[in-house]
């Protein structure tokens, strides 16, 4: 039998097959999928920073995606409500490109700053536009069952209150789309990379809870 072939060869990290026990093989194919979303539209600032150290602690457990909401074209929605008797969308975009990732994910990690003492228009935009998949309505369409939510959410000002704002903001969301809401982090006094960075310890400490 060719090698390469073998059901006990994988992929390693340099592109080439190497030969893995059929257990860890198995561990491997089994593992969970985490989808952790920069829900800013500053693909490099202090949520991408967090979004980062999370993606990077996950990766250990889990299978894991990194996006951002700034890597998507979608429109708003029209409230037309039309999704509430078809569970579809009258709009064709990226958000069903979203939601793909979604469905993939058994845990969904959204990171948010305070924009205005919320969630930035582009992920409040996107959350609108889930209302197809919004169980306020039948018909409504589904990401599947079973997902876990994190919400994380950060900001400049120094009150606690205001990242519970946008925390239950994600959670309401969270709620509507029939993902569990399993946890949340809040962190003020964050208003670039580097202070996003020095709280790295506090983050890392969040994310053992993410299972
Ligand atoms: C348009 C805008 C509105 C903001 N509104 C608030 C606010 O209401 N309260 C607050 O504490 N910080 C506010 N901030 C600061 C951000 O929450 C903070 O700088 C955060 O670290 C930005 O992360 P980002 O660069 O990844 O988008 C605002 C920033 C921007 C750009």
């Amino acid at each position: 039998m060719d090698e390469k072939l073998s059901p006990a060869a994988q992929m390693n990290s340099h592109g080439a097959f190497e030969r893995v026990g059929c257990g860890e093989m198995m561990v491997s194919l089994m593992r969970k999928k985490a989808l952790v979303i920069n829900c800013s539209p500053v693909r490099s600032g202090a949520t991408a920073a967090i979004t980062g150290i999370i993606a990077e602690e996950l990766e250990k457990r889990f299978e894991t995606r990194r996006i951002c909401i700034d890597d998507y074209e979608f429109t708003f929605c029209r409230g037309c409500r039309s999704c509430h008797e078809t569970a579809k969308c009258i709009l064709n975009d990226d958000v069903l490109t979203i939601i793909k990732e979604f469905e993939w994910a058994d845990v969904i990690v959204a990171v948010a700053p305070s924009y205005w003492a919320d969630v930035p228009g582009q992920f409040k935009c996107f959350i609108d536009r889930c209302t197809p998949w919004s169980n306020t309505h039948e018909p409504h369409a589904v990401i599947g069952e079973g997902k876990k939510g994190y919400a994380v959410t950060l900001r400049t000002g120094p009150n606690m209150k205001e990242c519970e704002r946008l925390i239950n903001t994600i959670e309401h969301f969270y709620g509507h789309m029939e993902i569990e809401r399993c946890g949340s982090l809040g962190l003020c006094s964050v208003s670039d990379r580097d202070e996003a960075l020095a709280r790295k310890d506090e983050i890392t400490d969040f994310c053992e809870k993410i299972k």
